[in-house]
């Protein structure tokens, strides 16, 4: 397929991330169409982006060659009875970026045979720079899991799971992340203004030093527990902070609440069956 159509139902933050990530890396926006309930915010993402709008989520599918599901998980089956049919008809590749509304239940919804890809996407993809966990049932060929690879790509980084249960996993992991980095940066500069710094250079240094850590770690080719003991001399300064994340149980704060994140995911898609 040489440059595929492709149709978002419902067009808000996650969606716009998408859609302006494919544009900057030279996707046509005439092939990109986008829906949702507000003319004057369609209008608005038509001028922005110079992609077809409407408010009709069944006139997006006849030309779509994908179709990617963006709207609320509450609001998922409504759209998806509403558009069944017509989904039924041109059978397009379905990617739904909804937490928590699983392969089976979009099935159910729309049709039993249709090639699926679930994707959990996160905050980070608004600056183009997200860890999306993806699963493809068993309908997808290799060209389409190519396809909804590339796509999501155009906000970061793409990886995909072999069972879908472990969409729980990356939601605790990726999808709930970004907050928990928010956390450790609170903690970091509250705890420098504490040390006499002003709000403003604790803020600097925190958010400078999460950057730097994390692009160390990736261009890196060692593990980064080898990085943590590369910079921890021993009877220094890091080893000093480090025994006291150490004493306070740090790694099993991280188990106990990711795990949280894991249970609570589970629930949720449980409650929205
Ligand atoms: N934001 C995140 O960090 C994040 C992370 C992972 C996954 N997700 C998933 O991404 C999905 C979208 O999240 P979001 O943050 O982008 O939500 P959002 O900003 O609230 O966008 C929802 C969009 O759906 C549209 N919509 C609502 N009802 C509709 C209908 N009946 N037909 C067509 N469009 C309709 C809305 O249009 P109007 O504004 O005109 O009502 C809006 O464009 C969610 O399922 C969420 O679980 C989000």
């Amino acid at each position: 397929m040489s440059s595929p159509h492709i149709a978002f139902i419902g067009s808000g933050n996650m969606a716009r991330a998408i859609m302006g990530g494919l544009i900057n890396n030279g996707f046509d926006a005439s092939n990109i169409s986008a829906t949702g309930r507000s003319q004057a915010k369609l209008d608005q993402l038509k001028t922005e982006l110079g992609i077809q709008v409407t408010t009709d989520n069944n006139a997006v599918i006849a030309q779509a060659d994908v179709v990617i599901l963006a709207i609320k998980p509450q609001q998922m089956q409504a759209v998806c009875l509403e558009i069944q049919a017509a989904v039924e008809q041109k059978k397009p590749l379905i990617i739904s970026i909804a937490a928590g509304i699983t392969i089976p239940m979009i099935q159910n919804w729309l049709s039993p045979t249709l090639s699926i890809v679930r994707c959990m996407p996160n905050t980070p993809s608004l600056v183009q720079c997200g860890a999306s966990g993806l699963f493809a049932n068993a309908a997808c060929n290799t060209e389409q899991k190519k396809l909804a690879e590339s796509l999501l790509q155009a906000t970061g980084i793409v990886t995909w799971v072999d069972k879908e249960h472990l969409m729980d996993a990356v939601t605790a992991v990726s999808g709930s992340g970004p907050a928990y980095f928010f956390l450790v940066m609170e903690a970091m500069q509250e705890a420098g203004v504490k040390l006499g710094l002003s709000p403003e250079t604790a803020k600097q240094l925190t958010l400078q030093t999460a950057l730097g850590a994390a692009k160390m770690a990736q261009a890196s080719d060692v593990e980064t527990t080898e990085l943590r003991k590369r910079v921890t001399s021993p009877g220094g300064t890091t080893a000093a902070a480090l025994g006291v994340f150490e004493q306070q149980g740090l790694k099993a704060s991280f188990e106990l609440a990711l795990k949280a994140a894991d249970n609570r995911s589970k629930s949720l898609a449980k409650e929205m069956e």
